[in-house]
């Protein structure tokens, strides 16, 4: 249930420019028990376009990536303060059903994870669990189509999903994402497990993409960031009272200002390597 948006207007002035705002994160601290992963993160994305998050390991990228479609809530420890919006209606609403979020707000992760089934099975499973009443070989099709591995796999559809490369298996975990036609897609490193060529191919896939999806991308490559996301945000890990690391936000800007000229110092210390 995400319906009832607040009346708050949608398209902001963010110091990104004028820009349809999709998710609104507003003064977000994120928790573990009593460790303070994530603090006082402000960021809006943008619709239809690729935003990267950078930053050094730890300092909460997959944490904060993990609360927009409500991941965090299967951590038992995990605690959200501050306030998320999805298209003006704020996540962490009691009356918000965390499997819908899911749905409108896919994941694919770091490493592969098809389904022990056929090629077919992985899309079309989630699609008949969503309720998908249609064509079920076109959506099959067609997704396989979206994440460029239909010409793969199209005489093999009956083969397990696990016999793919794992280049191969990352663009079936695409396609599957993309048949239940979410709107914004969460990407945690999908190509830190992959080759120079497969990473290239699910970069190009980004890029389509974004035609119909927002999608919000962790990435440890700095090239991957600046060829595939319109806007850059660079976390950095801090140490806290009593010694614990928080990760916060540096700088949220166009790729292009983040890598050619950022404002803080660390951000150009961490994208030309100087770091740590
Ligand atoms: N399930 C968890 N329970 C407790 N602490 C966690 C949990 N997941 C992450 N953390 C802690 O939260 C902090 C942020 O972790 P997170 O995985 O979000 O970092 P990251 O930026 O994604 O790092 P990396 O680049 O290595 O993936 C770290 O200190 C980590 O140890
Ligand atoms: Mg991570």
């Amino acid at each position: 249930m995400m319906t009832n948006p607040s009346t708050q207007s949608n398209s902001v002035i963010s110091p990104l420019g004028a820009e349809d705002v999709v998710i609104r994160t507003e003064n977000v601290s994120i928790f573990y028990g009593t460790f303070q992963a994530v603090r006082n993160v402000f960021l809006d994305v943008p619709k239809n376009k690729v935003v990267a998050f950078i930053g050094p390991s730890g300092c909460g990228k997959s944490t904060l990536l993990r609360c927009y479609n409500r991941l965090n809530d299967l951590i038992p420890s995990a605690r959200v303060e501050g306030k998320i919006t999805y298209q003006g209606t704020d996540l962490y609403d009691p009356k918000v059903d965390p499997v819908e979020v899911r749905r409108r707000v896919g994941m694919v992760f770091q490493r592969p994870n098809p389904f022990p089934k056929t090629i077919y099975d992985n899309i079309a499973y989630g699609a008949r669990i969503n309720g998908y009443k249609g064509d079920m070989d076109e959506l099959v099709e067609r997704s396989l189509r979206g994440a460029a591995l239909w010409d793969e796999v199209k005489d093999k559809l009956k083969a397990s999903g696990l016999s793919l490369s794992g280049g191969q298996q990352q663009r079936l975990c695409i396609a599957r994402t993309i048949a239940i036609e979410p709107e914004v897609i969460l990407m945690d490193e999908p190509c830190s497990a992959l080759d120079p060529i497969s990473t290239l191919r699910v970069e190009d896939l980004i890029h389509e993409l974004k035609q119909q999806f927002t999608i919000i991308i962790v990435t440890h490559n700095m090239q991957q960031a600046s060829r595939v996301a319109d806007y850059t945000a660079f976390f950095n890990a801090e140490a806290g009272p009593g010694g614990s690391r928080f990760g916060y936000l540096v700088e949220y800007d166009r790729t292009e200002r983040i890598f050619n000229s950022p404002q803080q110092q660390a951000t150009q210390d961490y994208v030309s390597g100087r770091f740590g």
